[in-house]
Order: structure tokens, then C-alpha cells, then sequence
């Protein structure tokens, strides 16, 4: 019963870059499946689908990560067809990508990952630092971001300022095209506003740009047309002006979707979690403080949202409740009264604290496991008798587990890596549920998940609620906040500045809340 293919016309010659029949397959399994697809210099294509959907693997055949040869369909450039075997290749015919999951190095200085494999060399062959660092700073200065130090290494940062660098990587390249692959999913509002001029900006000097995003209100904004793909197949392209976000959503989904928060009623009990006089010191200069003494209850039942521009120290102070934070830091925990010492996330999950973590490419994960497997792995001993492990018990849980979230996997022995970015984040919130935990802590829950598994999500947490168990949302996105959480807490400089009960509470107090420091205000 599917949608009629509809193609918006798109004059053949002006076209930078057309794809024709694009196929591409993992083990015999069609990830993308004939696809087409236009873009014009000077204009924004948006690319929908929802999670597992094809965008990234299309994009990853367009960057030369799937050589020539690999996939199925055609590429042309200016007409010319391309035949990239590397990334390098696709380089030279302009294309940069800014890949979903980052792919900075850690250990490089933020500048040297700027300039990876073109760096700016001396006669004699030496790299110039002083001209890198100089350019590095010149393109962060564009993108409006402060507070990166170009000689740092990058894993000093967190995933905003990777994201932000990353970006900065690919302008540096001075590319025609530049696909840009979910590259709001860890950027604030403020950020993203700078992201969408850039882009606006790039079209202005007659750049192509492929935008992808869960988040439809920034494809409404910036893009010019929008294609949408389901099950690795072309659905339609249209003009951004013939659309609005509900369409696209429908067009994504193939059926309209209901209510995103459908708010239950939930009995709230006592205190569970208690955190005292937290304080977390700055893992490179523990002159600074990440977090600076707060305190926090949450209650059975309670869904607690706690709000905040980057680098306000929600992400330090969760982790450091879950036993998981790198530096030093203080403060006291009870849970259910009694004082707890969490030193490690196994003491706290054995304490009956789980978090989702924001980063779970370095937390969440071990990658090349089975996804399966990734879920059982944090009850593991629930599955053993006399410590062996009776693996038809684990299977059973893991497959009853992928089905409850509609995780999507052509099995569930294929490494997690490989599942699509929406699909590995709805795995690692399941593992997490399994050990029945007293309080949850999801950090950004939803990040790049696409809107029908956002709502799969929100009802889970809120079933969860209603179970009585305790939890505790970080997140950037301020309607997720609101519609998630009883109660709201606002940092900002590792400090609370607000604290609202959510009875009518708008994104405008909540915003209020977070600038309200005097060294904060900015001209957002
Ligand atoms: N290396 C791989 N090996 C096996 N399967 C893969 C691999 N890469 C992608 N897939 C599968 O191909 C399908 C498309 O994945 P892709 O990452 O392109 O989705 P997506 O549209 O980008 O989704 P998301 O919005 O979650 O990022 C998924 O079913 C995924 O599991
Ligand atoms: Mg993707």
C-alpha cells in the first residue's frame, strides 16, 4: 500500500551531484534499496527516515567509506561518474562528511584532528604549527564557538565541542558538497542556531549540502527539498515549501503517529535517591568546578528533568551519582535512607542505580559484541546456574528484550557497531531496565532517535514511573523536558539555578532559568 514515489523535478544539468539506483547490501541484507537522489549547488537536501532507515549507509556510499565496486547504482558528479575508493577520493572531488558518530581522535590536539591528512607543512616537510593553530582558531571563530583550546586533545571535550570540531573539520576542507549526518544530536539550542547559519551561510556561497536530522523543525528551516527513505527505498522528494514537518513525519513513518507524551498518572512515594553537597573537579585543572555542591532528591515514581546548556555539569553530576565520573569529586548518596558508596558503576548498579550514558560509543557499548549479548551483558549472572551461564535463558531474554523496543537487527548476533544509530541507543537503554533498577538515569535518552522510537521511549519511561521506579532525565531538548518530567532542575556553571515543579512550565522559564547568571548572558 506504500506511498507513490514522488520526485520533485530537478533540472539535470544544474545538478552537482545525482545518485541513480543506489543499492547497497550487509551480508545479504538490503540496508538501501535502488535509491535516488539530486542536490544542486547552493541547495539544502534534507534527508528523512527513521532509524535503520538507509541515510547513513547512502551517505557513507557517497564518501567513498563503501568503495566503488561495494554498492550497486551510480554517482555522478557535474554529470562525471564517480568511482571513489577511499574517503581520500571522494575528498578531491569535494565531498566532506560529518559523520553521526564522531571520528575524532582522542589523543590528537583539536587542531591536528582539523588537519588530519592535510596538514600544513614547512618547506623541508615539517608541519606548521603555528598556521594550523592559527586556521583551527580562525574556523572556530566562524562557527561562533569559544572556549575550545586548539593545542588540547580532544578528549578533553565533551561530545557538544567534539561535534563542534568536527564541523569545523569539514569546513576546513573547503568542500562543494558537505553532508552533514545528524550533526545537532549533541548541540544545545544556541549551538544549533550558529549550526543552521552556517549552513544558510554555505548555500549562500553556492555550496551543496545533504542535511540529516530526527530534528524536522531544523530540516524545515534550512532545507530546500527533502527526501524521504523507508526500508532502504526511495519514498519521495518534494519541496521544503509543499511540506510541512507532519507530513514528513507520515511520509517517514507511513501511518500518522499519535500523542508524543502521553502523560500516565503516577503515584509519587518517598525519597529513593539522595545526593548531598555534590562537587566534581575538573579532570585537567582541578582548580575548577565541574559541579559545585548540589543536591538532589528524587522520589519512587518521580521523573525528574534536569536542563542546562552544555558544559553546565548535568552529564559530571550524573555520572559521578553512577560511580562513573574520571576525576575527583565529593559528595554524599542515600538510597532509600541508607548512606551508599558508590565507587563504580558495578557498586551502583549492585546499589540499584542504572544510567544510560550520553556517550555510548565509550560507555555503552562493547562494540563488536552481538547486540543481543550487549543487553544481557550488565545481569549476566542472572543467567548462570553454578556460574556457567545457561545461554538458551540469556537468548530468550535478549530476543523478548529487542522486541519490547522494536530494536532493529537482521539478528541479534550482529556486532551493535553496525546497527544503525537509533537502533544502538534503543539497545543500550534496555540493557539498562533489565536489572530492575530503584532509580534510572537517562542521559539524553533520545538522541538521535528517530520520532516513532521517541515515542516508543517516552511511553516506556513513563510506564517505568508508574512502576515506581525513580528517575532522573538530562536532556538538551527542552520539549522532552517538559513533557517528560514531573519536576525540573536547571543548571548552569555546575550550579542549580532553578528548581520548578512542571505545572504549566514553559521552555521560556526554563531558558530564564539557565542565563539568569550574570557572566551567562549571552545574545542567543
Ligand atoms: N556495517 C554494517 N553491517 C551490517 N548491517 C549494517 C551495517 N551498517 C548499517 N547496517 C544496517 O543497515 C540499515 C541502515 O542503517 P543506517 O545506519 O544507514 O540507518 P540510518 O537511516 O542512518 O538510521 P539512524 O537514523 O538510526 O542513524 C540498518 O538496518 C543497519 O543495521
Ligand atoms: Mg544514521
Amino acid at each position: 500500500m506504500g506511498t507513490e514515489p514522488q520526485h520533485a523535478v530537478v533540472d539535470g544539468d544544474a545538478c552537482l551531484l545525482r545518485m541513480r539506483g543506489i543499492s547497497k547490501s550487509f551480508a545479504g541484507v538490503v540496508a538501501v534499496d535502488g535509491v535516488d537522489l539530486q542536490v544542486r549547488a547552493g541547495e539544502c537536501l534534507g534527508l528523512c527516515g527513521e532509524n535503520g532507515a538507509g541515510k547513513s549507509t547512502l551517505m557513507k556510499v557517497l564518501s567513498g567509506v563503501y568503495p566503488h565496486g561495494s554498492y550497486g547504482g551510480e554517482i555522478l558528479i557535474d554529470g562525471v561518474p564517480l568511482h571513489a575508493h577511499s574517503v581520500a577520493d571522494s575528498e578531491r572531488a569535494g565531498i566532506a562528511i560529518i559523520h553521526q558518530e564522531l571520528m575524532l581522535v582522542p589523543e590528537l590536539s583539536v587542531t591536528e584532528n582539523i588537519f588530519l591528512g592535510r596538514e600544513i607543512r614547512r618547506f623541508g616537510g615539517r608541519m606548521d604549527y603555528p598556521a594550523m593553530h592559527q586556521r583551527a582558531e580562525a574556523l572556530l571563530r566562524e562557527l561562533g564557538i569559544d572556549g575550545i583550546k586548539v593545542g588540547q586533545p580532544v578528549l578533553y571535550y565533551g561530545s557538544g565541542h567534539q561535534q563542534l570540531i568536527e564541523i569545523a573539520k569539514a569546513l576546513g576542507k573547503q568542500a562543494r558538497l558537505i553532508i552533514f549526518d545528524e550533526p545537532s544530536s549533541s548541540l544545545t539550542a544556541t549551538e544549533t542556531r550558529t549550526l543552521l547559519a552556517i549552513v544558510a551561510d554555505l548555500k549562500r556561497r553556492g555550496v551543496a549540502c545533504v542535511y540529516i536530522s530526527h530534528k524536522l523543525d531544523e530540516v524545515a528551516e534550512v532545507c530546500d527539498r527533502v527526501t524521504v527513505i523507508r526500508d532502504g527505498r526511495h519514498i519521495g522528494t518534494q519541496p521544503m515549501a509543499e511540506l510541512d514537518t507532519h507530513r514528513i513525519v507520515t511520509m517517514m513513518v507511513g501511518r500518522e503517529l499519535g500523542q508524543m507524551f502521553e502523560r500516565k498518572p503516577h503515584a509519587i512515594g518517598e525519597v529513593v535517591l539522595e545526593a548531598s553537597h555534590v562537587t566534581c573537579l575538573d579532570v585537567v585543572n582541578p582548580r575548577r568546578k565541574r559541579v559545585d555542591d548540589v543536591s538532589l532528591q528524587v522520589r519512587r515514581g518521580e521523573i525528574l528533568g534536569i536542563a542546562g546548556l552544555i558544559g553546565a555539569g548535568r552529564t559530571e553530576l550524573v555520572s559521578a551519582i553512577y560511580g562513573a565520573y574520571p576525576g575527583t569529586w565529593q559528595g554524599e548518596l542515600r538510597i532509600d535512607g541508607k548512606p551508599v558508596r558508590v565507587r563504580s558503576p558495578q557498586a551502583a548498579v549492585r546499589a540499584g542505580l542504572c544510567m544510560v550514558p550520553e556517550d555510548r560509543k565509550h560507555h555503552g557499548i562493547v562494540p563488536l559484541m552481538g547486540v543481543g549479548p550487549n543487553i544481557t551483558l550488565s545481569v549476566l549472572g542472572h543467567y548462570a546456574r553454578a556460574g556457567v551461564i545457561d545461554g538458551n535463558r540469556e537468548a530468550h531474554a535478549f530476543h523478548h528484550e529487542m522486541r519490547r523496543l522494536n530494536v532493529r537487527a537482521s539478528s541479534p548476533m550482529l556486532p551493535i557497531a553496525s546497527l544503525s544509530g537509533g537502533n544502538q541507543q534503543k539497545a543500550v537503554l534496555t540493557r539498562m531496565l533489565l536489572p530492575e533498577p530503584k532509580v534510572l538515569i537517562l542521559d539524553e535518552p533520545t538522541r538521535g532517535v528517530d520520532v516513532g522510537a521517541k515515542q516508543e521511549i517516552y511511553r516506556l519511561i513513563f510506564d517505568l514511573a508508574a512502576r515506581g521506579i525513580a528517575i532522573i532525565v538530562v536532556s538538551s531538548e527542552m520539549p522532552e523536558v517538559l513533557g517528560l518530567s514531573d519536576r525540573v532542575l536547571v543548571m548552569a556553571d555546575g550550579r542549580v539555578c532553578g528548581d520548578f515543579i512542571n505545572d504549566g512550565l514553559r521552555q521560556e522559564d526554563l531558558l530564564a532559568a539557565a542565563l539568569a547568571l550574570p557572566h551567562r548572558i549571552e545574545n542567543a
